[in-house]
């Protein structure tokens, strides 16, 4: 019965917070800055921390959807499921102001630390995207019954600067599970000025020519810090 009663005023609360949208900002939830700690605890689990990227503290979130599928920390998926270039949307989780007040844009990166193989990643560090000018999204509660995410999705996907076009994941015959490696990066002086990143000679090794070269060479190249990063693992239906 209490449940109930709290779940309803809660409602309501939040309902008052949407009619006043996009003006007024909803306060964050409890517990983002637990989210934060679970991102950088998977990402150190799946080794991506210290391999791909030194250790950060998000304090971005970012979902990436396909029409199918979403990435979760650590999902696997099937090759076929996240061929399209996805939908993204990036959160800010620590500063509750920062969608109306910053102006700042992010970068979206995917790399692939196993090519061709996690055993063997002699290919590594393979370059699928890079995309820029992202700006942040405002966070919304799924239990509401209206949803602006549709149209703020497209609003979002529209002025994307893609740096490096998107190359879908493509993990060869027999070299098991990749890891898939979004990452989101913001710039170092906290620049709101458009960005003028390089981009990379190669998709291979980012480059670089050099075996583990890749998202961390570029982005201290560019003067971008990691801010959040998501992931999931693809692999081969033929793995024998
Ligand atoms: C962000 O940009 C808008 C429109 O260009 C401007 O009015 C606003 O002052 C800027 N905010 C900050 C914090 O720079
Ligand atoms: C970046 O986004 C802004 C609007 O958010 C747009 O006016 C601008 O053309 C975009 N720049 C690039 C290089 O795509
Ligand atoms: C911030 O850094 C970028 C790239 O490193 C540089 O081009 C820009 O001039 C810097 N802006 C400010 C305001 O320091």
């Amino acid at each position: 019965m209490f449940l109930q009663i709290g779940f309803f005023l809660q409602l309501i609360h939040l309902l008052g917070a949407a009619i006043a949208l996009p003006t007024e900002q909803i306060p964050l939830q409890d517990g983002s800055s637990k989210d934060v700690q679970i991102i950088r605890a998977e990402l150190k689990k799946a080794e991506i921390i210290p391999t791909v990227i030194d250790d950060f503290l998000p304090s971005i979130t970012i979902s990436v959807s396909w029409s199918k599928k979403e990435a979760k920390l650590g999902n696997t998926l099937k090759t076929k499921h996240v061929q399209d270039q996805p939908t993204i949307s990036i959160y800010d989780e620590t500063s509750p102001d920062a969608f109306t007040n910053s102006n700042m844009t992010y970068v979206v990166t995917l790399t692939d630390p196993d090519a061709p193989s996690r055993e063997d990643p002699k290919w590594s560090e393979m370059c699928h995207w890079i995309a820029s000018n992202i700006t942040l999204s405002q966070k919304m509660y799924s239990i509401l019954p209206i949803s602006f995410s549709t149209e703020q999705e497209k609003e979002i996907g529209k002025d994307i600067d893609e740096i490096m076009e998107w190359k879908p994941p493509g993990p060869p015959p027999k070299t098991g599970k990749h890891r898939y490696v979004f990452l989101v990066f913001a710039p170092k002086n906290g620049t709101t000025e458009t960005l003028h990143l390089t981009k990379p000679k190669d998709r291979q090794h980012w480059g670089t020519g050099e075996e583990r070269g890749g998202v961390r060479d570029w982005a201290e190249e560019n003067e971008l810090v990691p801010v959040g990063a998501n992931f999931m693992y693809s692999q081969n239906k033929k793995q024998s």
